[in-house]
């Protein structure tokens, strides 16, 4: 439906007015509820009353004076056929402009978007960042992730939900969790509970079972919600919170449970103000504490990877949401760690996840991490990073952790041309025509002729940026495996609004946001003292949204 069209379907809404808040009944006979946005106002709270179900104030910014920037919405198909109750600032024009619609706003143009990256997960209105309770689960790989329906910034936190059959064509569906009379949703993570231990399902059609933080001004502490229908839609339990440690910490920092199986009993990895907690349970519903291991913020991960693929030869990896990890072992209670602290991914990337249930047969560790890049101009913000594998290998330094992107991502590539011994002049020259795509692959070695540094650039924004003499590379300390190698490699993604970079197999990656503000038109370009580019591919990156 066209945003015009919107003051149209207005017409026949009762507004009740009181003294400080109106009150409105909508019937829901439309799927979306549509809820105007600007961000020249304060946020408000609006109460939306669903018979049976609890809720919490929604803080959205209402245009007073009716005058949308653009038109959120949620989904109210599970709700067809109730009556809502609406409250909000009485004379509120934007409050009285929620109303629903048989299709979202703008629908036609959902996923066409001037700058909506084209192969990269962003959701089609509001705020997202974590990904939460990644899982393969009958054929579908889920996404949740931390998405604020409402506006494009941060706030009234909920699980988004999107499956997707190939981690790389998404299709987004009704929010999964909504916030309570408890608290927001903050992250977490989803299990399947196949022997039933829980109870919530059975072993025919056992629970997904969800693990996430409720936040509340009080509080942080750990809650869960089950599914029986493959993610569609879930059921609190009426026993949450189920952890409850703030006191024994001192710290409202309590957050993001990461539950998996290790043998006979379910494990938890939770962060709780300085570091990751390790909590066993049985049935999923009562946990004990077992370990700490200080020293991660947010978002904890935990799992275990074969060295060099050898599956006699494991390492437990745990890390935190900024792209640090250790390694160590991992008894089901307690983690130890036998590494310093190392880095294998930066920039944009935050509070990366694993998923859980992957096939034995697939036996691969795959990940998303979220992107802290915007698209200017748009209603969505934040963006889901490449999906990557995720593997262990012997390096000169020791046994590190190693992320490329998955092999699915392959399928939305074609070659343009692979070229070989290019001079830095040829190489720009033959780089320069792809300059304005918003979709490109360029897989490039570098071989330096003078310890000096080394970078390629578009519209001023280093993408590569290698400084041999102060071994840095974009920032970040690196020295490649053979220190004295005047040589670098780079698996470059380009989309439209960002930039991922796996350098030398995935021995270090990072991310940024394309610079827009800053653009100044200028194309490819690969400077140094006297470079080679002894190997340089071109591939087209198909567009994921094509057959939406
Ligand atoms: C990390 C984080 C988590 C928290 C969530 C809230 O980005 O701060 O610790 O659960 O975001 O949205």
């Amino acid at each position: 439906m066209k945003v015009t069209q919107i003051a149209a379907a207005l017409i026949g809404l009762s507004v009740v007015a009181g003294a400080t808040a109106a009150e409105r009944k909508i019937k829901v006979t439309d799927r979306y509820l549509v809820v105007p946005v600007s961000h020249k106002f304060d946020r408000v709270d609006v109460r939306m009353m669903i018979p049976g179900q609890e809720y919490m104030p929604l803080k959205v910014r209402l245009p007073a004076d009716g005058k949308a920037e653009y038109y959120a919405f949620r989904d109210m198909e599970q709700i067809k056929g109730k009556t809502i109750t609406l409250v909000y600032p009485d004379g509120n024009l934007g409050g009285e402009a929620i109303t629903t619609m048989p299709e979202i706003p703008q629908s036609d143009n959902i996923y066409k978007e001037p700058n909506r990256p084209q192969y990269h997960f962003t959701t089609r209105c509001g705020w997202i960042n974590d990904p939460n309770g990644l899982i393969y689960h009958d054929g579908e790989y889920h996404l949740f992730y931390q998405h604020n329906p409402y506006e494009r910034d941060w706030e009234n936190m909920t699980w988004g939900h999107a499956v997707s059959p190939d981690l790389l064509h998404w299709t987004e569906l009704p929010t999964a969790i909504h916030p309570d009379s408890l608290g927001t949703i903050f992250s977490g993570s989803t299990v399947i509970d196949r022997d039933n231990s829980s109870g919530f399902g059975s072993k025919k059609n056992p629970a997904m079972v969800a693990f996430y933080t409720i936040d509340s001004p009080a509080k942080q502490t750990q809650a869960m919600a089950y599914s029986l229908d493959r993610g569609r839609t879930f059921k609190k339990y009426q026993g949450n919170p189920i952890i409850d440690t703030h006191e024994k910490w001192q710290s409202h920092d309590t957050r993001d449970p990461k539950v998996f199986r290790y043998g006979d009993h379910w494990v938890m990895a939770v962060n709780e103000r300085d570091g990751h907690s390790i909590y066993t349970s049985e049935n999923l519903r009562d946990w004990t504490f077992r370990s700490h291991t200080t020293g991660f913020w947010e978002c904890p991960e935990l799992f275990e990877l074969a060295v060099d693929g050898n599956p006699d030869k494991t390492k437990w990896v745990m890390y935190g949401a900024s792209g640090t990890y250790m390694l160590g072992d991992f008894d089901g209670y307690e983690f130890k760690s036998s590494s310093g602290k190392h880095r294998y991914t930066g920039g944009s990337i935050y509070a990366a996840q694993t998923f859980n249930n992957i096939p034995a047969s697939d036996g691969r560790r795959i990940q998303i991490g979220w992107g802290r890049i915007s698209h200017p101009g748009m209603n969505f913000n934040g963006m889901m990073l490449l999906p990557t594998e995720l593997s262990l290998r012997t390096t000169k330094d020791g046994i590190r952790l190693i992320s490329n992107p998955v092999r699915e991502v392959e399928s939305l590539c074609t070659s343009i041309g692979k070229w070989s011994n290019l001079s830095q002049e040829e190489a720009n020259n033959v780089m320069r025509p792809y300059s304005d795509r918003d979709r490109l692959r360029i897989k490039a070695t570098l071989m330096l002729s003078h310890a000096t540094d080394a970078s390629l650039s578009l519209d001023g924004q280093r993408i590569v940026d290698y400084d041999m003499n102060n071994t840095t590379l974009n920032g970040y300390h690196y020295s490649p495996q053979d220190p004295t190698s005047m040589e670098l490699t780079a698996d470059i993604f380009i989309d439209r609004t960002s930039v991922e970079v796996f350098i030398d197999g995935g021995l270090f990656s990072y991310s940024f946001g394309r610079d827009f503000a800053g653009r100044r038109g200028q194309p490819f370009e690969f400077r140094g003292n006297r470079l080679t580019v002894t190997s340089l591919e071109l591939m087209d990156v198909a567009s994921v949204w094509d057959r939406q």
